[in-house]
């Protein structure tokens, strides 16, 4: 945050900072740091230039409650014109701590200090180099070698006109990785440089065998154009869009200066013809969508969100009476999506449930072979792939650094490659060749949901969209079409089962382990439900195949064993009921997530959580809903803040 020629006092920059972390924490939060000028000696002199850094591990709520307790910090000065960087870490090398986490330093006197989203690759050899020439260093982070690094460039430089960007481009040159930076430096204060370099060196994208090497973490530097006096960087629109909506992307190997008040970008390694002018783009995100409004978190926000997030998925996609669908994003490329050879679908976590909730259906719409991939597997091993196949990278962030990686790789072999993300600008949208947004507005729990069932949705509509001329699915098309109209209703009514999931979560709540069983269209379910499970309540849970019992799961079945069995009226449903038999001759006392009324099952349970009922393959977004809630309550009767669960980050910017 510069900024440029308007008095603000030493708490105002903090304040700035401390809530643009704070809107970043979801992406990672095991520690924070910020770098402000320090308390002026004499103002007209750069030597006398100090820059105070302030670190703490925990939550950003710690480092700010640090600030204040520094009286030797002048928090009333006013600075006219100050460049002030902050930081929150998710550790990738290095234990959580003060001392590994950012900004970090090149000497004692803090010379330059760095903040650093990625990850250097080579950072073993760059210090190794540069402790020969006496460098001490203090963390064991990569990251420290690079303001270690613009040190030992200044102090070597050839004359004293050097500019603080042209420092930065030696530095950068050295670097390999993947790297979102900003620079701030006492010999040049008030002056702000950031740069960015994301994608692999072609060579690694060739090179199978070197892939592994090429860790790429994600990061995109946004700059706020302001009013021409406060300049801000940030590597997600949501830390700044309360002071600014105008932004400009950075690509990579852009460097960007603000000095004497003027952004200036230019390019590293700028090809002929190439034009180097950024685009400024308006947001039209607002800050209420991203506060937690009257609710306890933001996942138990998101999750109720969902008869709205599911509208807005569809607005403007579907036509009701005419049974048209319509994806903008990628009816020029209809044509050549339906002559592929097949379908692959790819994701993590959440994301990849999206891909197995809607497999079938896509296949029965599209008559074509759909394959569905964890990112990180398909990249294992190698996954053949050609130029007549359609790859489809889901990702609520954009930004999850397996997916980019199958992207690019899909793209080396010259498959069309198709974003389905929830980040307008991310760099899954921008490098696929066409796309789908699904508009479920910020998701800031850690913890997937809306963006679940919204991509569920997406999906579901490029089916229809893929089948409009399909005389034989006229009818499939139409059953889905109304039913979709219908879909912000019956999830409305799945969502007033709140109390009564509650209560079961209460008697389930000290528990060690869960299990989730189904089928078919309800298999995503369950892996996802004990996703959900697992990763707020920290219970063990497993989704299991319920045609998958005799092979194995049923052995862990017995009176203690709380299992959730998911049972629709689908044509499943007896197989289903056998499973339910196999559970309950072992004592098992099933929780049974049914449709309504159906007294069959009711019979048989120990609980049911009864839900209305659609078309076979929309049934998974309104069954996934009680386990959603099922997580949430579980997760805050085991005591656990639901939405910063332990060891997890939103953006999974690292492989
Ligand atoms: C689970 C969850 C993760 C993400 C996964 C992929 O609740 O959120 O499993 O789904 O890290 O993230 P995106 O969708 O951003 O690529």
């Amino acid at each position: 945050y510069l900024n440029y020629q308007v008095p603000r006092t030493r708490k105002e920059i903090f304040e700035t900072l401390v809530k643009g972390l704070q809107r970043l924490e979801y992406r990672g939060y095991d520690s924070a740091g910020i770098a402000v000028d320090g308390p002026s000696k004499t103002t007209s002199d750069r030597n006398n230039h100090s820059i105070c850094l302030i670190k703490k591990t925990g939550k950003v709520k710690a480092l700010d409650e640090e600030l204040y307790k520094k009286d030797s910090l002048n928090l009333d000065e006013e600075l006219c014109t100050h460049f002030g960087i902050a930081h929150t870490r998710w550790a990738t090398h290095g234990e959580p701590s003060a001392l590994n986490s950012h900004p970090h330093r090149s000497d004692k006197d803090n010379e330059f200090v760095v903040i650093h989203n990625g990850i250097i690759t080579n950072y073993k050899e760059l210090k190794k180099y540069l402790i020969n020439k006496g460098y001490e260093f203090e963390s064991e982070t990569d990251t420290e070698v690079i303001p270690k690094l613009i040190k030992y460039v200044y102090d070597n430089r050839e004359n004293d006109s050097i500019t603080f960007s042209k420092l930065v481009e030696r530095v950068i040159k050295q670097l390999e990785g993947a790297f979102a930076l900003v620079f701030k430096s006492r010999h040049f204060p008030g002056e702000a440089v950031a740069t960015r370099l994301v994608s692999q060196h072609k060579e690694e994208v060739h090179e199978k065998n070197s892939r592994n090497r090429a860790d790429s973490s994600s990061a995109i530097n946004s700059v706020g154009d302001g009013r021409a006096v406060e300049f801000y960087f940030a590597s997600d629109a949501s830390a700044i869009i309360e002071h600014t909506n105008k932004v400009l992307y950075m690509e990579d190997d852009d460097i960007a200066v603000v000095t004497g008040g003027k952004l200036s970008i230019h390019r590293m390694n700028r090809q002929a013809g190439e034009d180097p002018v950024r685009a400024i783009m308006t947001l039209q995100m607002e800050l209420k969508q991203i506060m937690k409004g009257n609710f306890d978190a933001f996942m138990q926000k998101e999750i109720f969100e969902q008869p709205e997030s599911v509208v807005n998925t569809m607005r403007g996609r579907i036509c009701f009476d005419t049974k048209k669908v319509v994806l903008g994003g990628l009816k020029d490329h209809l044509k050549e999506i339906k002559r592929c050879r097949r379908l692959i679908m790819i994701g993590c976590g959440t994301s990849f449930h999206a891909a197995v909730a809607t497999r079938q259906i896509l296949e029965e719409l599209t008559e074509l072979p759909v394959m569905v991939e964890l990112a990180s597997d398909f990249l294992d091993r190698i996954t053949p792939v050609f130029r007549d196949d359609v790859c489809f990278f889901i990702s609520q962030s954009g930004e999850t650094a397996d997916t980019l990686m199958a992207l690019r790789y899909c793209k080396e072999r010259g498959a069309l490659t198709v974003g389905v993300t929830n980040t307008v600008g991310s760099s899954i949208c921008r490098e696929t060749d066409c796309g789908v947004h699904i508009n479920a507005g910020p998701e800031i729990g850690v913890a997937s949901t809306k963006a679940y069932t919204s991509q569920f949705v997406s999906l579901i509509m490029f089916g229809l969209m893929m089948s409009e001329d399909r005389l034989s699915l006229q009818k499939r098309r139409e059953e889905i079409i109304n039913s979709l109209k219908m879909l912000p209703e019956l999830i409305k009514k799945v969502l007033s089962l709140d109390e009564k999931i509650k209560a079961i979560a209460n008697e389930l709540y000290q528990q060690r382990s869960l299990l989730v069983m189904g089928r078919g269209f309800n298999y995503a379910t369950c892996l996802e439900g004990a996703l959900k499970i697992k990763e707020i309540t920290y219970m063990h849970s497993e989704g299991i195949l319920a045609g998958e019992l005799k092979h194995g799961p049923l052995a862990l079945v017995d009176k203690h064993m709380p299992v959730i069995m998911i049972i629709m009226r689908d044509a499943c449903y007896t197989k289903c009921q056998n499973a339910l038999q196999q559970v309950t001759a072992r004592s098992g006392r099933p929780i049974i997530i049914c449709c309504q009324d159906d007294t069959e099952l009711t019979k048989n349970a120990y609980q049911t959580i009864e839900l209305p009922q659609t078309v076979d393959c929309l049934q998974g977004i309104l069954s996934v809903i009680p386990l959603q809630l099922m997580s949430f309550h579980l997760a805050v009767l085991r005591g656990y803040d639901v939405d910063f669960p332990r060891n997890l980050a939103k953006s999974v910017t690292v492989e």
